[in-house]
C-alpha cells in the first residue's frame, strides 16, 4: 500500500508528518503538556522520555508510515507546534480514524477543530477511503465538541479496543463518522 499523505496546509495550520529533525520540538511540546495530556492520553505513561528516545520513536513511525502504516503529524501554526494529530488504520478497510491533542496554551481557539478539518480533508485525498471517524472516551467532553462541531454523525458507543487506560478514561468510547460523500457535499 502506498504511504498515506503526510502534509497539508489549511485553515491557518500546517499539518506535517513528524520528522526525526522535529525531535526537539516534539520534546518541548510534550514536556510542556504532560500534565494536560495525562488524564486522556495513555501514552503519557511512557514519559519522561529523552530527546534521543523521541527521535528513535519518530524513526519507528517513519519506517511504519513508509511501509503503508499510520501517519502521525505535527500541527504547526506560525512556526510553533500547537498540537499533534494522526490518521490511524484501526477501524477497518476504507476507514481512517483521527486522533488529536492541542497545546495547553492554545485551547478553546478552534485549533482542534481546524486540525480535524484539515486531517479529514487529507484522509479523503486517499483513494478508497470512504469514511473518517473520531473516537473519544465518553467522558471526554472537550474532545466531543470537535466532531460534533464539524458535523460528524454520532454512531454510538463501544468498549475501547485499547487495553491501556489513561487515568480519566472510562474504557467506553463514543464514535463519530463522516462519509466521503457528506464531506465533499457539505
Ligand atoms: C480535546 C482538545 C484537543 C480540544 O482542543 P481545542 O483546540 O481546545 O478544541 P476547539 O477549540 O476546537 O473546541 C471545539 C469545541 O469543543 C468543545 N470543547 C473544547 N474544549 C472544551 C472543554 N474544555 N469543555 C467543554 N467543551 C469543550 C466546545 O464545544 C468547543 O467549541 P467552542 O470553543 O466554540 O465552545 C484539547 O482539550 C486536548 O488536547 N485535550 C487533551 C487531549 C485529548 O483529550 N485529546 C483527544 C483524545 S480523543
Amino acid at each position: 500500500m502506498a504511504p498515506l499523505p503526510d502534509e497539508i496546509e489549511a485553515y491557518g495550520l500546517v499539518l506535517r508528518r513528524w520528522r526525526p529533525s522535529d525531535a526537539q520540538a516534539m520534546h518541548d511540546a510534550v514536556v510542556a503538556n504532560t500534565d494536560h495530556l495525562r488524564p486522556w492520553m495513555a501514552w503519557i505513561a511512557l514519559e519522561p522520555m529523552s530527546v534521543d528516545d523521541r527521535r528513535a520513536l519518530v524513526l519507528q513511525w517513519e519506517q511504519a508510515w513508509s511501509e503503508g502504516g499510520d501517519v502521525l503529524l505535527a500541527v504547526w501554526r506560525d512556526g510553533v507546534v500547537v498540537g499533534s494529530t494522526g490518521l490511524h488504520q484501526r477501524i477497518g478497510e476504507g476507514g481512517l480514524e483521527i486522533g488529536y491533542w492541542v497545546d495547553v496554551d492554545h485551547l478553546r481557539r478552534g485549533i482542534a477543530t481546524a486540525t480535524a478539518r484539515a486531517a479529514t480533508d487529507l484522509a479523503f485525498t486517499v483513494p478508497g477511503i470512504d469514511r473518517v471517524e473520531i473516537h473519544h472516551d465518553v467522558e471526554n467532553l472537550a474532545s466531543r465538541g470537535v466532531p460534533a462541531g464539524l458535523g460528524f454523525r454520532d454512531v454510538g458507543e463501544q468498549d475501547s479496543p485499547r487495553e491501556e487506560r489513561a487515568p480519566a478514561e472510562t474504557g467506553r468510547d463514543r464514535m463519530w463518522r463522516m462519509t466521503r460523500e457528506d464531506w465533499l457535499s457539505r
